[in-house]
């Protein structure tokens, strides 16, 4: 794929897979709006992916805040007169049982999760359409195969995206727009570090589980393929126990349930 004529925007662009995405897609030369809360961290990002400042928009937005996404959308749009490819990446994780998770914190894991990429999808969806190309990408997890404690609503929020975009994908097909979800494991990513305790607060430590993963480039490189290929679901850093724990949920969801009531998930 001639990346060099593409308009990527990438949101969660400050940290992790999407900042090894806003990299490796700058140095294939792709037009770059880069998305998440950090202006600071946008513009050290911006600076890495090798590409002209004309090739390039900073836009520091907060997913949480739904009611603001659809004039963002309108200056992404702007910036380079179209998306070719919107890439969903943010996301926040969870550490924190049911019982003891403010719904606050519950709506916001949904929000920044599912319910802005919804938004964002649908408003360059219609240019998409009108111009019979584009891709929508979805970073989803493996926590939509299976759930575990402690990740009831960041499991609910992933999950949600397979409900929608494999609609939206038969929906839109025909009308020459892909869609691809993204199913990582385990990345080496402050994803676990960020991720949201029950009051909201952050957890501030690193998995084991991430600090084993594959390197965002990886991750990153493997994404930008599945999207050269217009692949519909592809998984990344599937470890063993990942590998295992997928096969025993599929077909025995019963066994993996006593599994994870009894293993000392953290
Ligand atoms: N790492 C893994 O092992 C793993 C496994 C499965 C799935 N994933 C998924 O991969 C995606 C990327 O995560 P990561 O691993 O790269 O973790 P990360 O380094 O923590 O990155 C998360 C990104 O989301 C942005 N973000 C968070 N809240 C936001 C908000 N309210 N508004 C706008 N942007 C927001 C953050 O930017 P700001 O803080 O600047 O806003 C940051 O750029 C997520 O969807 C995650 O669920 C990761």
């Amino acid at each position: 794929m001639d990346m060099e004529n593409k308009v990527v925007w990438i949101t969660g662009a400050s940290s992790g897979i999407g900042e090894a995405l806003a990299v490796e897609m700058g140095r294939r030369g792709a037009a770059l709006v880069l998305s998440s809360r950090r202006r600071d961290r946008l513009i050290e990002v911006g600076g890495k992916c090798g590409i002209a400042d004309e090739k390039l928009f900073l836009l520091p937005l907060d997913l949480a805040d739904i009611d603001s996404l659809p004039e963002k959308a309108k200056m992404a749009e702007t910036a380079f007169g179209r998306i070719d490819i919107l890439i969903n990446n943010a996301g926040v994780s969870q550490r924190s049982k049911v019982s003891e998770t403010e719904i606050t914190v519950i709506k916001k894991i949904i929000d920044v999760n599912f319910l802005s990429g919804v938004v964002l999808t649908k408003e360059v969806l219609t240019g998409m359409l009108a111009r019979r190309a584009g891709h929508i990408v979805a970073v989803s997890s493996i926590a939509a195969k299976f759930s575990t404690p402690l990740r009831a609503a960041y499991c609910a929020s992933k999950h949600a995206l397979h409900g929608f975009y494999n609609a939206l994908r038969a929906e839109v097909k025909e009308g020459g727009v892909d869609v691809t979800l993204i199913v990582p494991a385990f990345v080496k990513t402050g994803i676990s570090v960020n991720a949201l305790l029950g009051d909201g607060s952050p957890y501030g430590a690193m998995d084991k589980n991430q600090e084993r993963g594959i390197s965002p480039g990886e991750c990153a490189r493997k994404i930008l393929h599945s999207i050269e290929k217009k692949k519909r679901e592809v998984y990344v850093g599937m470890d063993f126990k990942a590998r295992t724990a997928l096969f025993v949920s599929s077909f025995s969801p019963v066994l993996f349930e006593r599994i994870i009531t009894r293993a000392r998930i953290t």
